[in-house]
């Protein structure tokens, strides 16, 4: 069996952090959401993974490189312009050759891995068989529609009346019958070679297509305040590993990770958190759910529900929560005047300043 991860598409799709191009490769615990897909895939005992690249490859080769890390082996597939997830199928069409796959959408971030679905797919071997989760709002999502059998019957795209609760989590099973069936579609309202029509196309051909419900976390993470729950969540479990170096008057309180070359002085990480390699900390405070990326200096700082990527200063600030900044984000406190607020903000930055200050 092998893999199909989509970790295509433009770069001008993202948001929050537009200097981190590939929406995939932005950090949940310090670690790519795509590399949380690839080790659930490898996990299930799959090597062999093709991965689509887009408009960012260069930046998803480098992250994944030659696989060896992750114990996968990658082969890279340009897919020209994002038209579609059937598309991306598509133009994976020689590498995946006459096997059964798993498809696998890069930006996705869900618990408990695919081991299982893996094992009831192989022993049943229906046409093909979709991951799918109860959600409170189904019309963002594309919504399955199951038979009394639990054989799947209908797929609706963001549907304005959903017939279900059942969301398409964007991890699916299949046989080469996929394929067949994704040739035979035409391009959506919005331009797209859309999955759910491939796979309706293969229900409407009297295919058998399973549904495997996922129990536990799908998290989403295209906004601050969702990539900031998605942070919280998998810190949660998150277990004590402290490899960097603490002085006397430091302290680090359950479940931390310091990485290597990272340096404590004079303050404290309150856990759940994550403190990247060669970090420097000093006389500061780090609450709980915040995630520190690597080579960050926070000095004279309170920071508490975070997510801080690399490269970044922050000194002076107190205090300072629910915050996301990207790479190299240089944020403190001057004695310079006018005493003022000086900014230099990227696209789409939101700043919220203390009332009164
Ligand atoms: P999304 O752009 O989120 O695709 P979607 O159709 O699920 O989104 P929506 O309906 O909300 O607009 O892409 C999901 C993943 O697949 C993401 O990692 C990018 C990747 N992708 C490709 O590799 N090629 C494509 O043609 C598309 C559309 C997406």
């Amino acid at each position: 069996m092998k893999a199909l991860v989509l970790a295509g598409g433009a770069g001008t799709r993202l948001r929050p952090l537009t200097h981190t191009s590939a929406k995939q490769l932005v950090p949940i615990a310090n670690k790519p959401i795509l590399f949380y897909g690839l080790e659930q895939i490898r996990d299930a005992g799959i090597t062999d993974i093709g991965i689509i690249v887009g408009e960012t490859r260069a930046e998803i080769e480098a992250a994944v490189g030659d696989g060896t890390a992750l114990g996968i082996r990658p082969t890279y597939i340009a897919q020209d312009a994002p038209l579609g997830l059937a598309h991306a199928l598509l133009t994976a069409a020689d590498f995946l050759g006459d096997d059964d796959f798993v498809m696998f959408l890069g930006d996705n971030l869900v618990e408990g891995g695919i081991t299982e679905a893996v094992a009831t797919f192989t022993a049943d071997r229906p046409d093909a068989q979709l991951l799918l989760k109860r959600v409170p709002d189904p019309e963002r999502f594309g919504v399955a529609e199951l038979s009394a059998t639990g054989d799947i019957v209908r797929l609706v795209e963001k549907p304005r009346d959903p017939a279900s609760d059942l969301a398409l989590v964007g991890i699916y099973l299949f046989t080469p019958a996929i394929l067949d069936a994704a040739r035979r579609i035409e391009p959506s309202a919005r331009g797209e070679l859309e999955i759910t029509d491939a796979i309706q196309r293969l229900v409407d051909d009297g295919a058998r297509v399973r549904a495997t419900l996922l129990e536990g976390w799908w998290l989403d993470t295209g906004k601050k305040d969702e990539l900031l729950d998605a942070n919280r969540i998998v810190l949660a479990s998150v277990q004590r590993r402290v490899e960097g170096d603490l002085d006397d008057e430091s302290e680090v309180v359950g479940d931390v990770v310091v990485e290597a070359g990272a340096e404590l002085v004079r303050s404290t990480v309150r856990g759940p958190a994550v403190i990247g390699a060669d970090c420097r900390i000093v006389d500061s405070f780090i609450g709980p759910f915040t995630s520190i990326g690597a080579r960050t200096r926070i000095e004279g700082s309170e920071v508490d529900f975070s997510v801080i990527l690399e490269d970044c200063v922050v000194r002076g600030v107190s205090r300072m929560e629910g915050s996301l900044l990207g790479r190299n984000v240089e944020l403190s406190r001057t004695r310079r005047r006018p005493a003022a607020h000086r900014f230099m903000l990227g696209d789409h930055s939101q700043v919220e300043i203390e009332e009164g200050r």
